[in-house]
């Protein structure tokens, strides 16, 4: 399963880079917002920066909501480096972008997938990823994580190429529950992947080792 950051932070994702484990970054516009980044330039040189950092995939999210927009701004997006992923909205025009990059060549990812019918139709439409929102679901009490065991189900019955990105992932248990239904990939902040290395017994463990070890070197 693949690790991608849901950051547009360049410390945080430098961070993950760092530690050896990290794929990949999605971003959003609010994201983007919440780093004060504004201002067509500013936001394409942010994605430059980010995509100097990573390995792998970098998506990066339209702002158009009509077919037009989105393909013009999509295709301005992909143009700024082979890693980044057009992030294109579960929409009536969204999904018709979806079918003209796939025809294109250019990768997307369709986001804001609440139910399996539109994983689907994005799967249909030749989308390169599927962002299903587990924990927004989660928060309306509706299981995120049977969203995405039932999209793992419907891609494996017909063998679409699309990928499931598990996006909205708030916990560490999220991201185990979706290694384990086979999502193809999570996407979280930092701190669910640094929640993984913690386990007391670990830490009890490690502290006997040593202790042990510093009785015998003092004999
Ligand atoms: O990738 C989507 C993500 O940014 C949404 O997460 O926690 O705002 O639901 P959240």
């Amino acid at each position: 399963m693949k690790f991608f950051i849901d950051t547009a932070n360049l410390d945080e994702i430098r961070e993950a880079h760092d530690l050896g484990v990290l794929d990949g970054v999605t971003t959003n516009p609010s994201l983007m917002a919440k780093e004060g980044i504004t201002g067509e330039a500013n936001i394409k040189a942010h994605y430059k920066a980010i995509c100097k950092i990573v390995n792998d995939k970098v998506s990066a999210e339209v702002i158009a909501t009509d077919y037009e927009g989105m393909v013009r701004e999509g295709k301005e997006l992909a143009k700024l480096d082979d890693k980044i992923v057009v992030k294109i909205p579960m929409i009536r025009d969204g999904v018709k972008a979806i079918r003209y990059f796939h025809s294109e060549g250019i990768r997307t990812n369709c986001t804001l997938i609440f139910s399996s019918g539109q994983a689907l139709l994005a799967a249909k439409a030749g989308a390169s990823y599927v962002s299903p929102f587990i924990g927004r679901l989660d928060d309306i009490a509706f299981d995120g994580l049977d969203l995405i065991a039932q999209i793992v189900h419907i891609y494996q019955n017909f063998g679409y190429e699309t990928e499931v990105l598990a996006a909205s992932v708030r916990h560490t248990m999220h991201l185990i529950k979706c290694a384990e239904l086979g999502a193809d990939v999570v996407t979280c902040p930092l701190k669910v992947i640094t929640g993984l290395l913690k386990h007391p017994l670990t830490d009890s463990g490690l502290a006997q080792f040593l202790a042990d070890h510093a009785k015998a070197a003092s004999k």
